[in-house]
């Protein structure tokens, strides 16, 4: 592997441990302004010490995001279609190599609709999109999107899934928790990242990083479970628990839950 690739693979899967903690804030490139990411910058500020790298669009990352902050960027070049459209697997990419490194981009995220409608346009983008970035030693994060009219997010169709987003080229595919976990990883050759999904109580988020890691995943790239919580920074504080920290989910659940309360005044002194 090129030393530039190693290098960015390293901003995001932490070469020590071998593990990844992705916050995702991308979903407005779909769904508009998703609940509790209104304001990006609001969301985001917060977060940022807490994740290894930050999955985003190019206009938060421009508009929202400090510069000068040295968070990995995980830039997501795909889009065109939206929640309320003909068809949401009607993507292309909308980012070019060069911007995405003027973004200082350690990779680029795209969306693969395995079984959808533009199934073949989504998988051959996957393909073209690898061939630009590794002319910049630039990696490839596919999404393994799912949807009611695609397929079930079981092992069968997750292992398909990844495994199509891995033989095109991907250097690391982003999927879901399912039920015998295991055979999505054990047949995918690149790394696996799951996504947080929609929200859920803490402690069952929690269960899913837990799982996931437990599953051979190398992290998360959690969103919702995260910002849509009522304590998103003792939340992320949580899930960073269970990522680097090999925290079980009791114990990264009562560090939530510590966090959550209220730090005991210091005593006035007197002058
Ligand atoms: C898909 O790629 C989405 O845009 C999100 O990045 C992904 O679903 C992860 O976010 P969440 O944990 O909210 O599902």
């Amino acid at each position: 592997m090129d030393w530039g690739l190693k290098n960015r693979l390293a901003h995001i899967i932490k070469p020590n441990d071998n593990r990844a903690l992705m916050l995702a804030v991308d979903h407005g490139y779909f769904l508009g302004p998703t609940e509790k990411l209104e304001i990006p910058k609001k969301t985001i500020g917060p977060l940022l010490k807490y994740c290894d790298s930050l999955m985003l669009t190019r206009g938060v990352q421009r508009t929202s995001v400090n510069p000068t902050y040295p968070v990995p960027i995980v830039l997501r070049v795909s889009g065109g279609a939206s929640i309320i459209g003909q068809d949401l697997s009607n993507e292309q990419i909308t980012v070019s190599i060069k911007d995405a490194i003027r973004l200082n981009a350690s990779a680029l995220a795209m969306s693969i609709f395995v079984g959808a409608k533009h199934e073949h346009q989504t998988i051959v983008n996957l393909s073209k999109l690898v061939n630009d970035a590794n002319e910049y030693n630039l990696p490839v994060l596919a999404v393994t999107a799912v949807g009611k009219e695609i397929g079930q997010k079981d092992a069968r169709y997750l292992s398909l899934a990844c495994r199509i987003a891995a033989e095109h080229g991907a250097h690391i595919v982003k999927t879901y928790y399912c039920d015998n976990f295991e055979r999505v990883v054990d047949s995918c050759p690149v790394p696996i990242i799951v996504a947080g999904g929609k929200k859920i109580p803490e402690r069952d988020a929690l269960e899913l990083a837990y799982n996931s890691i437990k599953g051979g995943a190398v992290g998360v790239d959690m969103g919702r479970n995260i910002w849509q919580s009522e304590n998103p920074v003792p939340m992320i504080r949580a899930v960073h628990n269970i990522i680097h920290g090999n925290a079980n989910v009791d114990e990264a659940y009562e560090l939530y839950k510590k966090l959550c309360q209220p730090k005991p005044k210091s005593p006035k002194t007197k002058k």
